[in-house]
């Protein structure tokens, strides 16, 4: 047999449904707070995100699912929605619009990590971006969106982390101070640490090994009179908005195009693999890959994660309202096509394999969990009639014409609070 390849899974139900009602409320949050959807492409530019992930993360330098493809072009499957939605924004136009630059996607990312409980290859991703808007009430809203959802998800538990980068001057300064400790203690630090230190000693901050240790010990970062009334005012907002949230200096992130504030939200319950969301602002990537100057701010949460975090909530009812049953040979066309007029109405139907014998057919309704069986024989077949059995309540099977089924069926279900 062939089976899937690791670290690429089947959703199937119930996770699948837990899926499904995560998306439902993540659209609902986002029309409140005017994002609108974006359908970018799985496949791009290699190049694409060489330059805005960043050619010195791990994303970039070992997880990406990058090939040359027949026709010789280099290209890669997203790690990640940012650089995507950016690229559609340049290559669109879209800042001329004069819409309000607010988007949001749901959507499959691929990163070749080292599988394990809450970290796939493949994974679904609920992100939002909006560019555009410098102040720091777009970094508030843009936070306090992301506990909304959370909530309306259902996805208790969490803490939100924030921190500020600074700006290109701000982390220019902290660069040199951070790069003076790090040559400084490089015997300290893990392998790859020491190997990335010049091209980006921020990065040591975030690493799994020396980061706790570092945020001991290595110098703070500070922040210019700008950025941090910025940070302040972003605060203030957030707690204006009733959001609580721990700020830690420490926090980078582990992709490049970050500028001033940055964001996590972590979950205990998940084990090492924390993170339920990642965000902050990328005020200078639009330009960088070409674009207008249009700062950013956006962040994506793990859907599979959160579907983790809500896994033992019980599932939504799914069964069937009806299961249909043909009693009789030549009940067959008879029983589906009062199947297809009872979905007509709205209510939910299921069969089994009307060849089969009634018993049979009788074992599958109850295993459907439907709340009535319709049942056409002989007797029904002759007198154009349907007979209904209550499965879930007491009461004693009667018999109703075909073309009143659908209308007496909706009474029994609204009667019995949709049972
Ligand atoms: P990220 O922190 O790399 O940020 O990913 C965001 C979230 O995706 C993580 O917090 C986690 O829940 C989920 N995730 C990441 N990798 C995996 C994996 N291998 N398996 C399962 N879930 C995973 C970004 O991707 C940025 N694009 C976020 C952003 C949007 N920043 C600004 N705008």
């Amino acid at each position: 047999m062939t089976t899937s390849l690791r670290g690429f899974r089947d959703i199937l139900p119930p996770e699948s449904e837990l899926f499904a009602q995560i998306e439902a409320a993540a659209r609902e949050v986002f029309g409140l707070y005017g994002y609108q959807e974006a359908r970018i492409p799985t496949l791009e530019q290699k190049e694409l995100f060489v330059k805005s992930t960043g050619d010195t993360t791990d994303i970039v330098e070992k997880e990406m699912y990058a090939f040359t493809d027949g026709g010789g072009r280099e290209v890669a499957m997203r790690p990640e929605g940012t650089p995507g939605v950016v690229r559609a924004y340049i290559q669109n136009n879209l800042g001329q619009t004069g819409r309000n630059g607010k988007f949001f996607y749901i959507g499959n990312m691929f990163r070749a990590e080292r599988p394990q409980a809450g970290r796939y290859r493949e994974f679904t991703q609920i992100g939002a971006e909006y560019i555009g808007n410098p102040a720091p009430a777009a970094d508030a809203e843009s936070i306090s969106m992301l506990v909304r959802l959370l909530e309306k998800a259902g996805v208790g538990g969490c803490s939100v982390v924030i921190n500020s980068l600074g700006c290109a001057e701000c982390r220019k300064a902290y660069r040199e101070v951070l790069l003076g400790f790090l040559r400084g203690q490089a015997g300290k630090l893990c392998e790859p640490c020491r190997g990335r230190i010049e091209r980006n000693p921020l990065r040591a901050l975030d690493c799994k090994t020396d980061g706790p240790w570092l945020a001991q010990e290595a110098p703070k970062r500070t922040l210019c009179p700008n950025c941090e009334a910025h940070f302040s005012a972003t605060q203030r907002l957030l707690g204006a908005a009733g959001v609580a949230y721990e700020v830690n200096t420490s926090l980078v992130r582990g992709l490049d195009y970050y500028t001033g504030t940055v964001f996590e939200v972590r979950s205990g319950a998940l084990g090492s693999q924390d993170a339920v969301c990642g965000g902050g602002r990328y005020d200078d990537l639009v330009r960088s890959m070409g674009g207008p100057a249009a700062p950013a701010i956006g962040w994506a949460v793990g859907l599979d994660r959160m579907a983790m975090l809500l896994k033992d909530r019980p599932a939504p009812d799914k069964a069937p309202k009806t299961f249909v049953i043909a009693a009789a040979k030549e009940a067959g066309d008879r029983t589906f096509a009062l199947m297809t007029a009872l979905r007509a109405a709205g209510i939910s139907s299921d069969f089994s394999n009307f060849e089969l014998s009634l018993k049979s057919q009788m074992r599958s309704s109850g295993k459907s969990g439907a709340a009535f069986a319709l049942i056409i024989g002989e007797d029904e077949l002759k007198a154009g009639t349907v007979a209904i059995k209550p499965l879930k309540q007491q009461g004693e099977q009667f018999t109703v014409p075909a073309a009143d089924a659908p209308a007496k069926l909706k009474e029994l279900l609204n009667a019995g609070n949709n049972l």
